[in-house]
């Protein structure tokens, strides 16, 4: 038998946890106020429904209609297309080997922030950009110096693929209890973090830039680009991890509703989140009487310096605030690594060769803890940039792109939604079958053409080295190679079944 959620609720809990992580926090309410404020949230909202919650829909139905990890299901629609399925779970594979050394950066700063150690008041708030950069990363000048892995952030790492470990191997029944309690505690420290945040002097201004909608930038299509791209990272989309998740689920259950119920979850997280940061922004502008656009908003810098700026100028309980808003983001960070580690990869290999699940756990944290150690040196973030642009956003719309397609034409996006209505209360109709045989891939496909490769073959990605930012295209062709050779060795059955 294959193993199961043991109620309805601990799989949605699993998804949402899957689904809200550092992007809701950091990603979601940096892309809004670069491209246009309240306008970002239009094309935000139009892609959630019209690409991400069909997506979404396709890749639970796929999981339950299957009962296997990704791999299994591209298998079942034809022999030759298991490399599709493989793909994506390289992709994961690689996505958690950094994403967790982001979690560990998190837990340094939530350490740190029992004493503030970047200083408070206005010495704090000019110190931590060189905190960030220079005590916790120890930034080298350049991808091609490596230099020593930081060990406090090789120890944060360490423990926490320990912890992973401890959730994943016993599977879904524990990981859909872990879930519950690792989706609630940041939420309402999210509420904690959006009270202060609103009661601070000048979070009007904050909140002002984050709703006030700049409609010229609609007709960007950078903007369109961005909101995609965001879409279905915050969603998990395109990962496998979905599809695994859902094929725990009984062959009864309703799913069109779990895909609604986590979908609107998600990006309610976000919005949510956005008020919380922007107020906070808001105040920084006002303490620091600098104009909105000059605090770095942008990326990882918003969470990592700009809070940490914010926190230095509070009025009081500076240490409280900044302990809970770094075990938020570990926290929201944990439940996405684990759905990657699991139902990205390590359900797969069990699917594929058989292997037990403690000794496939065992394997996997050990060689991405081993991979994540790159992270951890001195020129470790423009390796996670780097590594970043090519799974966060290249491996994860082409693979999903041409899972689209594949579902669509080949299996039949009808035959699907024929599974899909049979067991839910939400019917949907025809429509469905055009949003997955065409537009979600077209518009897929035109982000990967448009936001990426016309830039990224222009000119070297972010002004690395051209060696270094080849690696992009070296890791897509070695992943895709990698999957050919595994769809080429037999399938062992499981012993057992699960
Ligand atoms: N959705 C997660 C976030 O918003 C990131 C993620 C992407 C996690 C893909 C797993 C898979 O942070």
């Amino acid at each position: 038998m294959r193993e199961r959620w043991t109620s309805r609720p601990l799989f949605i809990f699993a998804a949402i946890g899957s689904a809200i992580g550092l992007g809701n926090v950091w990603r979601f309410p940096y892309l809004t106020y670069e491209y246009g404020g309240g306008a970002f949230l239009i094309p935000w909202i139009v892609c959630l429904i019209f690409m991400g919650i069909p997506w979404m829909m396709m890749e639970f139905g796929l999981g339950r209609y299957f009962q296997r990890g990704a791999p299994g299901v591209f298998e079942g629609i034809g022999k030759k297309w298991e490399w599709l399925g493989w793909w994506p779970v390289w992709v994961a594979f690689l996505l958690v080997t950094y994403y967790t050394v982001v979690i560990a950066w998190s837990l340094r700063y939530a350490i740190s922030s029992l004493t503030v150690a970047w200083g408070t008041g206005e010495a704090g708030a000019s110190g931590a950009g060189a905190f960030f950069f220079e005590h916790i990363l120890k930034l080298s000048d350049g991808p091609g110096v490596l230099g020593a892995p930081v060990w406090a952030t090789l120890f944060c790492l360490a423990f926490i693929w320990v912890i992973l470990f401890f959730i994943m191997y016993k599977g879904a029944k524990v990981i859909g209890r872990v879930s519950v309690w690792l989706v609630c505690i940041p939420w309402v420290l999210l509420a904690v973090l959006l009270i202060r945040g609103i009661t601070l002097p000048g979070a009007v201004d904050g909140l002002n830039y984050y709703l006030t909608p700049n409609l010229a930038a609609l007709a960007d299509p950078e903007v369109w680009f961005a909101a995609f791209s965001q879409i279905a990272f915050t969603l998990s989309l395109g990962m496998a991890g979905m599809i695994a998740y859902a094929s725990f689920i009984a062959k009864k259950a309703d799913v069109t509703n779990n895909a609604f119920i986590t979908s609107f979850s998600n990006c309610a997280t976000s919005f949510f989140a956005g008020f919380a940061v922007f107020s906070t922004v808001g105040f920084i502008m006002q303490a620091l009487n600098v104009p909105v656009g000059e605090v770095s908003a942008a990326g990882l810098g918003l969470a990592f310096v700009s809070y940490p700026v914010a926190i230095s100028m509070m009025p009081g309980a500076n240490a409280v605030i900044g302990v809970l808003f770094f075990l938020c983001l570990f926290f929201l960070g944990i439940t996405s690594a684990y759905f990657l580690a699991y139902g990205g990869v390590i359900i797969p290999l069990m699917d594929k060769f058989g292997l037990g699940r403690v000794k496939a756990t065992a394997i996997v944290c050990a060689i991405a803890f081993t991979i994540g150690i790159l992270y951890t040196t001195s020129g470790g973030l423009y390796w996670l940039d780097i590594m970043d642009r090519t799974v966060s956003f290249y491996g994860l719309l082409i693979t999903g792109a041409l899972a689209c397609i594949v579902v669509g034409w080949v299996y039949g996006a009808r035959k699907l939604r024929e599974h899909l209505n049979a067991t839910s209360d939400i019917k949907v109709g025809a429509w469905w079958d055009w949003l997955i045989k065409v537009v979600v891939p077209a518009a897929l496909i035109f982000v990967v053409i448009y936001g990426g490769f016309m830039k990224d073959i222009a000119a070297p990605y972010e002004g690395y080295p051209l060696w270094a930012a080849s690696m992009i295209w070296v890791i897509l062709l070695a992943t895709l190679g990698l999957s050919f050779w595994l769809q080429a060795i037999k399938t062992r059955t499981a012993k057992g079944g699960e």
